[in-house]
């Protein structure tokens, strides 16, 4: 089973970035914390600052037969139609996953643009939102 794990802008200095919200584990940290959980996934890593990065990245990843995806888009989560987009026209099951709780900060956080088209949505449990929507995509493989 083959998963994308994808992180948008700012998420590239997780462990360094403001630790009191986001912790002090890193990205790397989580790529081989997954790896190790989870050996029988074929696992994809990718974080970008840029939208259309991220937005190649999954058309790439679907071209390979990746379908699976758990993703932090980072802020753009609350602004990106074009992510949004992305995850609707490529019919990706998405995770979307937030390391902080976005409903318990700034208003603008609490609302998320690509929610309407993700399976699910985890926030607020740290890096352990991430083992959680993998074990979620394995579980429900083979599920539309
Ligand atoms: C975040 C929450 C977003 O509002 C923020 O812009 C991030 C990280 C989180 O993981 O809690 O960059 O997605």
């Amino acid at each position: 089973m083959m998963i994308g794990v994808m992180h948008g802008p700012n998420l590239g200095r997780l462990g360094r970035r403001q630790p009191e919200i986001y912790g002090r584990t890193s990205l790397s940290d989580v790529e081989a914390d997954l790896r190790a959980t989870f050996p029988e996934v074929e696992f994809q890593f990718f974080q970008s600052n840029h939208e259309g990065a991220l937005i190649d990245t999954l058309e790439s990843w679907r071209d390979q037969g990746i379908r699976d995806v758990v993703m932090n888009p980072g802020a753009l989560t609350h602004q990106s139609y074009a992510l949004r987009d992305a995850i609707e026209g490529l019919e990706l099951r998405v995770v979307e996953v937030h390391l902080s709780n976005i409903y318990r900060r700034e208003p603008f956080r609490a609302h998320s643009i690509i929610a309407p088209v993700v399976v699910g949505q985890i926030s607020g449990l740290g890096v352990m939102g991430y083992h959680l929507a993998v074990r979620y995509l394995i579980a429900s493989s083979g599920a539309v």
